[in-house]
């Protein structure tokens, strides 16, 4: 099967500075992909490549098998590539309805009823401003943006970041709904549990490049890899 979007030997810089190395990774319909790995390793510089924020140095991105080195990142979009960016980038001064319906890419299964009825916060807060909903409010609004452009694949960067721990369970079982529902999940997290546990496959990155690809299980054999780089001890 054809990955919807793939990195073949991609490198990336920031100027001079090479952060991304030979990176290898592929998101197929329907899979989670986990990208995993501690602060400054790259995830986030790796997502901006795939969107095609960042140009590769080296290597190529792939959308549906095709190089999309001449696709700007509002054209990988609507070929169905939706982010949840760090940081979440909702409109402050728009209300939930607005931020939602400015989103919409109608024709698919996802409606805002539908939208809102994941997430019945967003229904009691739909006249709400941006900046009038609390983080965990804000993160839902986010995804379901994302969610109104009716992807093929949703790539969410730090979702749980800097949230309550009830707040956090509600986003992974959203998250999970999402991925039932047959969207493909690239999904940068550093709360190491839910992603292996969510996640058909991982990738760990350090320092810009690859110490380990493949299923969950093969990491959780390796003790000495999920404390050095994911910070986890057990
Ligand atoms: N806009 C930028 N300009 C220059 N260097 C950057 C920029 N963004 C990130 N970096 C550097 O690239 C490396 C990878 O960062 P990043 O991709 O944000 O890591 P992660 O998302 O894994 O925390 C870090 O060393 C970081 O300092
Ligand atoms: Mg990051």
């Amino acid at each position: 099967m054809t990955a919807i979007l793939e990195a073949k030997g991609l490198s990336a810089s920031y100027g001079t500075n090479l952060v991304l190395h030979d990176i290898q990774i592929a998101i197929h319909p329907g899979e989670v992909v986990g990208l995993m790995g501690r602060n400054g390793m790259g995830k986030t510089t790796l997502i901006r490549s795939l969107l095609g924020l960042l140009p590769p140095r080296s290597g190529s991105v792939l959308l549906d098998g095709v190089d999309a080195a001449s696709l700007k990142p509002f054209q990988r979009a609507r070929a169905g590539i939706a982010t949840v960016p760090e940081g979440r980038g909702i409109f402050a001064s728009l209300s939930v309805r607005e931020n939602l319906r400015f989103a919409a890419r109608p024709g698919g299964a996802w409606t805002e009823e539908r939208v809102l009825s994941v997430f019945p916060r967003l229904a009691e807060r739909i006249l709400h401003r941006g900046n009038h909903l609390s983080g965990g409010e804000q993160q839902m609004l986010a995804i379901g943006r994302a969610l109104m452009t009716n992807p093929r694949l949703m790539i969410l960067d730090e979702a749980t970041e800097g949230l309550a721990p009830l707040i956090r369970d509600e986003i992974w079982h959203t998250i999970a709904l999402v991925r039932d529902a047959g969207v493909a999940i690239l999904v940068v997290d550093k709360t190491v549990s839910a992603v292996l546990s969510l996640a058909d496959r991982v990738v760990v990155l350090v320092k810009g490049a690859t110490v380990y690809s493949g299923a969950p299980d093969g990491l959780l054999r390796d003790p000495a890899t999920m404390h050095r780089h994911l910070g986890v001890d057990g």
